[in-house]
């Protein structure tokens, strides 16, 4: 699983560029799922269909997004010095000194404009790349090219710490619970999504929606914690097991989904934790409000440092993810009527 979460987190895809990571996602689903397809906006679609349907049978969407946050080339100077915009958000002060790799494989660090004050952290019109070319002619990259974060995965005992670990760990916990359902009865219809754009408005997650149309949405993404020196006054925290999420910015989960979730838990004695985030959201927002209303919620992986080049979870937590999320979809779910 560690070996599967490495590569999906050094792999490269930003939003609308996920190809890489649907190809590593493809071959891993495709023994463990009926049928596969891909959409237009280039979701990957697993879809696991019951043993049986019975009255208990519900159609669930279990969305996981494959893309990370990047950037894009919008001018090159005469010396050959890069200039971008941003794909989702970038914390301006993860920016300076990192590295990036782009589609076509051209590497290069990020340095910045003079400063008026050394202590500024610089706007995101103040720094550039440098691939280390020396004029416009000489570099290798042209307005609209693409670029990701480039950055090893590492383990420090039990955290893990990688790029993209936003959504690629959700991504890992989506495909490890395929595996650990396969040969088991399941109740309902399950539909695996892989999702692209989430980074730049859960885009992806809009269409591929429309055409599952669930009965109830599952998101599997990451949330800040606030465990760390001066953090956020918030719960969350590495190591206490999965989260299940009450409300974001994007979604109040639907008090039916979350139950369901608690329930599972409970009954398997998997540790879980409350979550309430103060920011940020996730595909479950794209799922709630799609074609008539979807009852939607999220279990949430833990994670340290979010939308760096070094985020941080606990495996322990990517273990328990599975579990919970395993054992929520071999629960029925009482929606009334
Ligand atoms: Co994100
Ligand atoms: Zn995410």
């Amino acid at each position: 699983m560690k070996k599967l979460l490495q590569q999906l987190t050094e792999a490269f895809g930003p939003s609308g560029y996920e190809d890489n990571i649907r190809a590593i996602v493809r071959a891993e689903v495709e023994a463990l799922a009926d049928d596969i397809h891909v959409d237009a906006l280039g979701n990957l679609i697993a879809h696991k269909k019951p043993v049986k349907a019975s009255a208990d049978t519900k159609r669930v969407m279990i969305a996981a997004h494959m893309d990370e946050i990047g950037l894009i080339v919008s001018h090159v100077d005469e010396n050959g010095f890069v200039r971008f915009s941003q794909i989702g958000t970038l914390f301006r002060r993860y920016v300076p000194g990192g590295r990036v790799r782009f589609l076509n494989g051209t590497l290069g660090v990020i340095g910045y404009d003079r400063l008026d004050n050394l202590n500024d952290v610089p706007a995101l019109d103040k720094v550039f790349i440098d691939v280390g070319a020396t004029n416009r002619k000489d570099c290798p990259v042209r307005i609209g090219d693409v670029a990701a974060f480039e950055r090893p995965f590492i383990e420090m005992g039990n955290r893990l710490v990688a790029k993209s670990l936003d959504d690629r760990v959700g991504v890992l916990a989506a495909i490890e619970t395929l595996r650990a359902l396969k040969g088991k009865s399941t109740q309902h219809d399950l539909y695996f999504v892989f999702t692209t754009q989430e980074e730049v408005g859960t885009r992806g997650a809009q269409t591929a929606a429309y055409f599952v149309d669930p009965d109830v949405g599952i998101a599997v993404d990451v949330t800040p914690t606030g465990d760390t020196p001066n953090a956020l006054k918030m719960e969350m925290k590495l190591g206490s097991g999965p989260c299940v999420k009450f409300q974001d910015v994007g979604a109040i989960s639907d008090p039916r989904v979350v139950q369901w979730m608690i329930d599972a838990a409970e009954k398997n004695k998997i540790p879980y934790q409350r979550e309430v985030l103060l920011i940020g959201g996730t595909d479950a927002r794209a799922m709630q409000t799609v074609r008539a209303g979807v009852p939607s919620g999220c279990i949430s992986i833990p994670v340290r440092y979010v939308h760096s080049p070094s985020e941080m979870v606990d495996y322990r937590d990517v273990q328990n993810t599975v579990k919970l999320l395993t054992a929520v979809l071999r629960t029925p779910i009482q929606l009334g009527s």
